[in-house]
């Protein structure tokens, strides 16, 4: 528990073992918060106007990897009483949260700081987090936080909610790319689960990060980004600020949606960076495949004069790899390629 970056931050400079080296430390160069990254108006999808949303989904995911949502059918006071009891949680006192508290990696419903092995941490990551499962929801609703009373309830609508704008995306993908209906349905997004982080104002965001440069190991990830600036993504070599859009979904494309897609759609690197004013909390939505969920290049997507650039893996094998690898986008994928 006292690891925990909210334990310790107050008063405190920036100790040794957060600090980046200089190659990948933001440095003070200011990356100006844009609107690069696609705004979607999901509005337009039911209407006659749904040929013109699956083309600027592709385009976003094939440029990008990302793109912010809006109109998307979540209602704006469920965003928000989402939002408020994950910073609730997170303000709780430390007894209330001392349960939760692990190191442990394969504990389902945890509280931990930086990474999922902070022993093993090169450079430790300025935030702290929550994650759980949420699907199937009477199963695992069981291990979540009690405490602040109304978590279960309102984290129960909001995991359904985020679930069904993820499977919408997902159809809309699936038309993009030509794959038959419900491609993606059923065992490739299977799995939902929540990651709640929690950024506590940092003595010197030049030398550290939330969480660096990583690409999802989801199929899709749904971010609820809250109003406070600090993600980035990597375009062109670049870093591109994700302005926060009130009422916006931030959507991007994971590991598995590159392999199913052939390398079609980019999963984008990206990573978070610290302030010094604020406490800045967001949660994204992984949609995973199940564990032993078999993820391949589509077949109908692999044309005459192209051979498929991954063999077929169970995600499970993807995700050992994932974490042994500490999130390393290149070395994450390579044991699948197929070159030639
Ligand atoms: C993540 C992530 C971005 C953010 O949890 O994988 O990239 O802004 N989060 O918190
Ligand atoms: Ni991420």
């Amino acid at each position: 528990m006292e690891k925990l970056v909210s334990s310790w931050f107050n008063n405190k400079t920036l100790p040794q073992s957060y600090i980046f080296p200089p190659e990948t430390r933001p440095g003070n160069h200011i990356i100006p918060r844009s609107n690069a990254i696609p705004v979607i108006d999901l509005g337009n999808a039911s209407a006659h106007d749904r040929t013109l949303v699956v083309q600027q989904i592709l385009k976003a995911s094939q440029e990008f990897g990302f793109f912010q949502v809006i109109n998307h059918g979540v209602s704006e006071d469920l965003m928000n009483d989402t939002m408020n009891v994950f910073k609730e949680f997170f303000e709780l006192p430390a007894e209330d949260k001392a349960d939760l508290y692990s190191e442990e990696f394969n504990r389902p419903c945890k509280l931990y700081t930086s990474s999922a092995n902070y022993d093993g941490d090169k450079v430790h990551l300025w935030r702290d987090s929550l994650r759980h499962p949420c699907h199937p929801l009477e199963e695992c609703i069981k291990i979540w936080p009690q405490k602040p009373t109304r978590y279960r309830e309102i984290v129960a609508a909001y995991s359904i909610e985020a679930k069904k704008l993820g499977s919408r995306i997902l159809d809309l993908i699936c038309e993009g790319l030509g794959l038959d209906l419900g491609y993606f349905g059923d065992k490739l997004s299977e799995s939902v689960v929540v990651s709640v982080n929690h950024y506590p104002p940092c003595p010197d965001p030049s030398l550290t990060l939330g969480i660096a440069k990583h690409c999802d190991p989801s199929l899709l990830t749904i971010l609820l980004q809250g109003d406070v600036f600090g993600l980035q993504v990597l375009n062109d070599g670049k870093w591109i600020g994700v302005e926060p859009l009130h009422n916006a979904f931030v959507v991007n494309i994971g590991h598995q949606l590159e392999v199913v897609s052939n390398n079609r759609l980019k999963g984008a690197e990206h990573r978070v960076v610290t302030n010094s004013m604020v406490t800045r909390t967001t949660a994204a939505i992984f949609l995973n495949p199940s564990q032993d969920c078999i993820v391949e290049p589509a077949k109908s997507l692999i044309r005459a004069d192209e051979s498929p650039a991954y063999r077929a893996f169970k995600f499970k094998e993807f995700l050992y790899n994932y974490v042994t690898m500490g999130g390393n986008s290149e070395k994450s994928l390579e044991p699948f390629k197929l070159h030639g």
